[in-house]
């Protein structure tokens, strides 16, 4: 065996139950797989092709995530979350079967100057509170107004939730009902839910729902827990160094960690360079031997170090998890004031990916 071995193992058959009991949830809605961010950081080509026969459409951040998957051989729609960054997008799209989160004004009326034979396939991005990306309720209005007899028959109205993960709160509502009652004037259909609102809010689903999280089988929120998800990831890396330090004796740089008993600490081949977080504190959890072992000390860029002097002989070799099965990524996230979609998008290219199907 040569070279680190600090590995994500992507297990395909969990994608594919989630996107199953996700998709059960909204019966009469269609399941848009979100693959931005490389898949949420498990590889967009492989999990495309893992849901192909399930999912009708997929949809990415930006044109060069959905031309990369085109040169992967997914030949489903490809929706652009963040929409078209050129007018020269806007004219290649409709030869991809790319389709377009049109969010300005400007791009609307460019979109819908296009001949009927060359316009793609659009959606109309409607801020409705988040006030990142899309065009305010009146402006929507006057446009569908304008518009209202040439309008596409396939084009939906969409807009996206801030507060989708706060079950209790009722700005989500106000969006939705923003977003529905325009909808409700032009007749169009509507794509509203993420993760979250999926799966604890059914009066956001739409025509489309868009999911992301979860199917990778982590939970926006603890209202989420327990719908039957999987996780996809589980990230392991080897110990590669084990020593016994005396009480009093400190860890790792600038001395976080002072040991109040004489400690055997492993150190393992993962740290802030492959997308472990820099700042996940002492306590963060780590899975060893059948055991849950507390990091201690700092995070380095190659490094990290766990006290396992409770789990019996460590040796160098030995598979640490840092989440998977037993360590919810979501746990090192809260252990890191982060949150699970960053350190899954975040995790580098030097971690390798094994692709498993059973
Ligand atoms: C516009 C939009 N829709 C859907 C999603 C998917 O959200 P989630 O990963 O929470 O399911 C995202 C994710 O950031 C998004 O930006």
């Amino acid at each position: 065996m040569i070279g680190r071995q600090t590995i994500a193992k992507v297990h395909l058959e969990a994608l594919k139950n989630n996107y199953r009991c996700i998709d059960l949830l909204a019966e009469n809605s269609k399941t848009i797989a979100v693959v931005k961010a490389d898949a949420y950081g498990h590889g967009a080509a492989q999990v495309s092709r893992a849901l192909a026969p399930m999912v009708d459409a997929f949809a990415v951040a930006f044109f060069d995530e959905a031309y990369y998957l085109r040169e992967h051989d997914i030949t489903h729609p490809i929706l652009l979350l963040e929409g078209p960054m050129s007018c020269e997008e806007i004219r290649l799209a409709r030869a991809l079967n790319f389709w377009l989160a049109i969010h300005s004004a400007q791009q609307f009326t460019e979109v819908m100057s296009l001949p009927v034979t060359q316009r793609p396939t659009f959606w109309l991005k409607v801020d409705t509170g988040m006030h990142r990306l899309g065009v305010s309720v009146d402006t929507a209005r006057a446009l569908l107004r304008t518009y209202r007899a040439e309008l596409p028959a396939d084009m939906v109205l969409s807009t996206h939730l801030s507060c989708a993960d706060e079950i209790d709160n009722p700005f989500t509502q106000q969006q939705v009902t923003a977003l529905k009652q325009l909808a409700d004037e032009f007749d169009l259909p509507i794509s509203i839910a993420n993760s979250a609102a999926i799966q604890t809010l059914p009066s956001a689903h739409g025509k489309w729902n868009r999911l992301g999280l979860s199917l990778y089988g982590a939970s926006p929120s603890a209202a989420c827990a327990g719908k039957h998800l999987m996780p996809v990831m589980h990230l392991e890396a080897n110990v590669i160094a084990v020593r016994t330090i005396q009480a009093g004796e400190f860890v790792g740089y600038s001395q976080t960690w002072q040991a109040s008993r004489t400690s055997t600490i492993a150190t393992v081949a993962i740290g802030y360079a492959d997308g472990y977080p820099r700042h996940a504190q002492v306590g963060t959890p780590g899975y060893i031997h059948g055991k849950t072992v507390p990091l201690v000390g700092r995070v380095s860029m190659d490094m990290v170090t766990f006290d396992v002097t409770d789990v019996g002989p460590v040796n160098c070799g030995d598979k640490v998890e840092l989440w998977g099965n037993n360590v919810a990524v979501e746990t090192v996230a809260q252990h890191a004031n982060t949150i699970s979609y960053a350190l899954l998008a975040g995790l580098s290219a030097r971690v390798k990916r094994h692709y498993l199907s059973i």
